[in-house]
């Protein structure tokens, strides 16, 4: 493909066209690579007018590292037994909440491995007790559950569900998801969309077996399954999985990957993931489509034993102060944090 011919395709899909997917994964091939501004800037562009100078701000409580699952790029999966595993009690998941919710937090993700120990009914009492700290929306990200589940969560008032679909080649999907389908991850997706959820889905880059092409129909399956909010972040090896020794993937090209996600979905709420902030693309991502930060809100006494992949936090900062120096940069980038109340 010329230059000239992946240029057309960014102009049209800024336009709001839907591209063949061997035209995006043309695109984001390394190919493609050339073309790396004139994609960010259409994606700043479709930021701008659709989305503002706001960037959504949330707080992710990583209450429990226990999983039954066995992801293959996964430092929690259930087989590995050099993980400390830590549970919160209800209390202080709820301390951790109001922690988030008095620094300015509007929105409080709950995630967690998939643990069964917290029932439905917990699950349930947690979502109604943090609605009552303050105007926050709340985000659940627990994994594959009984549909009952879902269905009694968002009664007692959650208003997003996270589940990514994480690589759209069923094929791998199902080898790196041994105890589970992409079919039943996609149920999934869909039976939350109709139950009312603001849906979150996403994928990672440079997972072992991805193509330009997957990552093309990655983008695709987003669109197809109305996400209302994408995360996508690079793969970042893990020593303790299946996957160990595989490369980590590259920032440069999940960033191209979150600005042809925002020419995709124009109004969609787009992460800087933990993952692209890991590796220093925070500011990068907020200029190449993202609107959206994830922070973490864990009590510094578990967050380094939520280890999904390596990338540590050191310094124990107050909530409060990461709130305010976020405040601080995203002003120095011309941004301002979304403060209406909703998240
Ligand atoms: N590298 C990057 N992201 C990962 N995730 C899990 N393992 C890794 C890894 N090794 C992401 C997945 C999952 C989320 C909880 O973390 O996308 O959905």
């Amino acid at each position: 493909m010329t230059p000239l011919t992946a240029l057309s395709t960014i102009r049209r899909m800024e336009e709001g066209q839907l591209p063949a997917p061997e035209e995006l994964a043309r695109l984001l091939s390394p190919d493609g690579e050339v073309l790396r501004d004139a994609l960010f800037e259409a994606a700043d562009r479709v930021r701008e007018k659709h989305c503002g100078k706001a960037v959504h701000v949330r707080a992710i409580i990583e209450f429990s590292n226990v999983c039954r699952c066995e992801c293959a790029y996964c430092g929690l999966h259930a087989k590995n037994s050099n993980v400390v595993r830590y549970q919160m009690t209800e209390e202080e998941i709820l301390a951790a909440a109001k922690d988030a919710v008095e620094a300015g937090y509007q929105t409080v993700i709950l995630q967690s491995g998939e643990d069964l120990s917290y029932s439905r009914e917990t699950v349930g009492r947690l979502v109604s007790s943090i609605k009552r700290v303050g105007n926050v929306a709340i985000t659940l990200s627990l994994g594959e559950r009984p549909f009952a589940d879902y269905a009694y969560w968002r009664e007692c008032g959650a208003d997003r569900y996270l589940i990514k679909h994480e690589i759209s080649d069923e094929t791998v999907y199902n080898r790196y998801h041994p105890h589970s389908s992409f079919q039943n991850r996609l149920a999934c997706q869909r039976e939350l969309s109709r139950l009312g959820y603001e849906l979150g889905g996403g994928f990672m880059t440079g997972l072992p077996g991805q193509t330009p092409l997957t990552l093309a129909n990655d983008l695709l399956l987003l669109k197809k399954m109305g996400v209302a909010m994408a995360g996508i972040g690079p793969y970042i090896c893990h020593g303790e999985t299946a996957l160990r020794g595989n490369p980590d993937g590259d920032v440069n090209l999940t960033l191209r990957v979150v600005a042809a996600a925002r020419l995709l979905l124009p109004r969609a709420n787009l992460p800087s993931t933990t993952a692209v902030n890991v590796k220093g693309g925070l500011t990068n991502a907020l200029n190449c489509g993202a609107n959206v930060i994830m922070q973490k809100a864990t009590p510094y006494k578990y967050r380094n034993l939520y280890d999904i992949y390596p990338g540590r936090d050191s310094k124990d900062v107050p909530l409060k102060e990461q709130y305010e120096a976020l405040r601080a940069q995203l002003s120095a980038l011309g941004r301002t944090i979304y403060e209406n109340g909703d998240g």
